[in-house]
C-alpha cells in the first residue's frame, strides 16, 4: 500500500496520492481511505480517470449508494446518467446546456447554497463523491466548510443554547429562499420536512459538530423568524474564510466529502459553458433523531 495524505488548508482537507481509484482496493487502503476521511472531512485525488461504473464501483467501498429518488425534479426521461448516477452537470439529455428558463437548471441553483447533501432526508448522506468529467474555464469552484472546526469555536453559551435543538430540513426551504415557490402538489409531498439534529456527533471520531444547510428552514419549537435567524447566524459563523477551502477543480479530480462533517456548495459560472460533473452519494446508517409520524 502506497497512500499517502497531504493536508492541504489550515483545519481539514487532505490531497491523496499513491491510490488509483479505477482498480480494486484492498481492505487496508479502504480502510486508509476512510481513516483519512474521518480525519480531514473531505479528500481530493487528482488525476483519476474514471467511467460512472468505475466510480459506483470504488464508492461502493464506503457503504451503500444512496437511492436518489425525491432528491430533485427531473422527470425519469429528462435523466441524462444511469440510476445511482447523480447529474451535477448543467446539460440536458442532448448533452447541451439546459436553457436559460429550464425549470431543471432552476432548481439546481440550489447548489450554490452552503448545504449537506441529503439533509431533506431522514436518513442524511454520509459521503459524496464528485468526479469532474467537464470543468469550466472560469469560476465554478467548489468550496468546503468545516461544520467540527464551526462548531468548536463557538462561545459556550451558543453551545449550551444549540445543544438539543432539531431543525426541520426540505428542498422547498432552500429552493424557497432563491423565489422558487412553484412546487406541485407531488412535489410538496416528496419533499416534506424531515427532523435534523442542529449538533451532530460524528461516530467514528465522536467529535461534534454542527449540522447545517440551507434546506434547513425551522427548528422545532422556535417562531419561524427566530429560528431562520439563529441559522443565519449558525451559518454567518461557520462559513467564515477561516474554517473554508475552495476548491479549483481540475479534469479528472476526484472529491469526497463527509456530509455528516462539513458544508458546500458550488461558485458560480458561465452557464452556456458545459459543465460535466458526477456524484455518487454513500447513505447515512441511521437518522440523526427521531421523525414526527406525520398525517397524509
Ligand atoms: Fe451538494
Amino acid at each position: 500500500m502506497n497512500i499517502s495524505i497531504r493536508q492541504i488548508h489550515p483545519v481539514f482537507v487532505g490531497e491523496v496520492s499513491g491510490l488509483d481509484v479505477a482498480r480494486p482496493l484492498s481492505p487496508e487502503e479502504v480502510a486508509a481511505v476512510e481513516a483519512g476521511m474521518d480525519r480531514y472531512a473531505v479528500l481530493v485525488f487528482p488525476d483519476q480517470k474514471i467511467t460512472d461504473d468505475q466510480q459506483m464501483v470504488f464508492s461502493r467501498n464506503f457503504g451503500a449508494i444512496e437511492d436518489a429518488r425525491g432528491g430533485n425534479i427531473t422527470k425519469p426521461e429528462d435523466k441524462r446518467l444511469q440510476a445511482g448516477m447523480n447529474d451535477v452537470s448543467n446539460l440536458g439529455r442532448d448533452g447541451q446546456p439546459l436553457e436559460r428558463d429550464s425549470r431543471q437548471r432552476l432548481f439546481n441553483l440550489g447548489n450554490m447554497l452552503w448545504h449537506s447533501d441529503s439533509s431533506f432526508r431522514a436518513i442524511p448522506a454520509k459521503y459524496s463523491l464528485l468526479s469532474a468529467r467537464v470543468v469550466n474555464p472560469a469560476g465554478g469552484n467548489t468550496e468546503f466548510a468545516d461544520m467540527r472546526a464551526a462548531y468548536d469555536a463557538l462561545d459556550a453559551d451558543t453551545k449550551a443554547q444549540i445543544e438539543d435543538l432539531v431543525c426541520e430540513h426540505s428542498l422547498m426551504y432552500s429552493r424557497g429562499s432563491l423565489g422558487m415557490l412553484d412546487f406541485t402538489e407531488q412535489e410538496r409531498a416528496m419533499f416534506r420536512p424531515v427532523r435534523q439534529r442542529l449538533v451532530r456527533r460524528h461516530p467514528v471520531t465522536g467529535r461534534k459538530s454542527l449540522y447545517l444547510s440551507s434546506h434547513a428552514g425551522g427548528i422545532v419549537g422556535l417562531p419561524m423568524p427566530e429560528a431562520r435567524i439563529l441559522l443565519r447566524d449558525l451559518t454567518e459563523h461557520a462559513t467564515q474564510p477561516r474554517f473554508v477551502y475552495a476548491h479549483a477543480w481540475r479534469q479528472w479530480d476526484l472529491v469526497i466529502w463527509d456530509n455528516r462533517q462539513v458544508m458546500h456548495r458550488g461558485r458560480r459560472y458561465d452557464q452556456r459553458q458545459s459543465r460535466d460533473m458526477r456524484r455518487t452519494t454513500i447513505a447515512g446508517d441511521a437518522p440523526t433523531v427521531a421523525q414526527v409520524s406525520t398525517v397524509a
